[in-house]
């Protein structure tokens, strides 16, 4: 029987059970995937514990994906240049090796669009908004990237660690709303604003002096399925996308390092339309 998990504090919302479940049904494997609430005072001695259990794999959700690195035994090269790890798999030994699978899942719903993209504005520069920016920096039809934060100084950060990846990338900081300009042909909300507490209010006003036509608006939230900053572009006429694709694939991919398989289309569907 694999045991599987999600870690993370507080886990209230997560669909991740839900898909790992229908998918280890749907190939009969034996096992289980349970969600485990980490108060942040008792992480380290939790994985301290966790490392003695049997455990096959696990996620890793916010306030968690930088503070797990400190835990693994092998970082894949792309989380460690990220900084941040969603997946873990565990060997009996308990070594435990940490992937992203976020930059995936992330890219997944822009497959066809992706090479048609110049320019984009990054709303966030927290864990979600380090692995969207190192998975736009690979693309080479990007030229240039915005990052707008609340806190200037992260997305400092985070710019300086996308330069040393993406060197021939044009990226600023901006302290406040992008004044009128040329318009971006992505704009992706990285932040909570606009769930949770925050579901009233929108994370970028004036967007429709930031647009054109063919300007994708990605919005990492997927609870609501429609945030206010959706509904907006969606106004405006644009093409849109929500965070369940992403969360779909990024699961998808975590699933294959588990047990080898990606999650079947049967199993697909029916998260789509939850
Ligand atoms: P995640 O791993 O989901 O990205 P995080 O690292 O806590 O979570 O980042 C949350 C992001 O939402 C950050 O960009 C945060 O801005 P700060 O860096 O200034 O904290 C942003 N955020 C959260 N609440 C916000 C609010 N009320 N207004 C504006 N931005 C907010």
């Amino acid at each position: 029987m694999k045991r599987f998990l999600i870690i993370g504090y507080p886990l209230g919302h997560t669909f991740s059970p839900k898909m790992h479940n229908l998918a280890l049904e749907y190939y009969k494997i034996s096992g289980r995937y349970e969600a485990l609430a980490i108060n942040p005072g008792d992480f380290d001695h939790a994985m301290k514990k966790l490392k003695t259990e049997y455990v096959s794999g696990f996620n890793v959700t916010v306030p968690y994906k930088q503070r797990i690195i400190d835990h693994l035994h092998k970082v894949d090269p792309a989380a460690a240049a990220i900084g941040a790890v969603n997946t873990v798999v565990c060997d009996r030994e308990g070594k435990w090796s940490g992937y992203n699978t976020d930059i995936h899942g992330f890219l997944h719903p822009l497959k066809k669009t992706i090479s048609e993209i110049k320019s984009c504005l990054l709303l966030g520069a927290g864990g979600a908004a380090r692995a969207v920016a190192f998975a736009l920096g690979d693309q080479p039809s990007l030229k240039k990237m915005d990052i707008l934060n609340r806190t200037l100084s992260r997305a400092q950060k985070l710019k300086a660690d996308l330069e040393k990846n993406a060197p021939s990338l044009q990226i600023h900081c901006l302290s406040g709303a992008p004044a009128t300009g040329e318009p971006y042909d992505l704009i992706v909300n990285t932040s909570s604003v606009g769930m949770g507490t925050l579901t009233a209010e929108t994370p970028l006003p004036g967007l429709a002096s930031l647009i054109h036509g063919r300007t994708v608006v990605y919005d990492l939230i997927y609870n609501p399925a429609r945030t206010l900053f959706l509904g907006e572009a969606r106004r405006l006429g644009l093409k849109t996308i929500n965070g369940l694709p992403m969360l779909i694939e990024q699961g998808s991919r975590a699933f294959y390092l588990w047990t080898g398989h990606y999650f079947p289309q049967k199993v697909r569907d029916i998260l789509s339309s939850a």
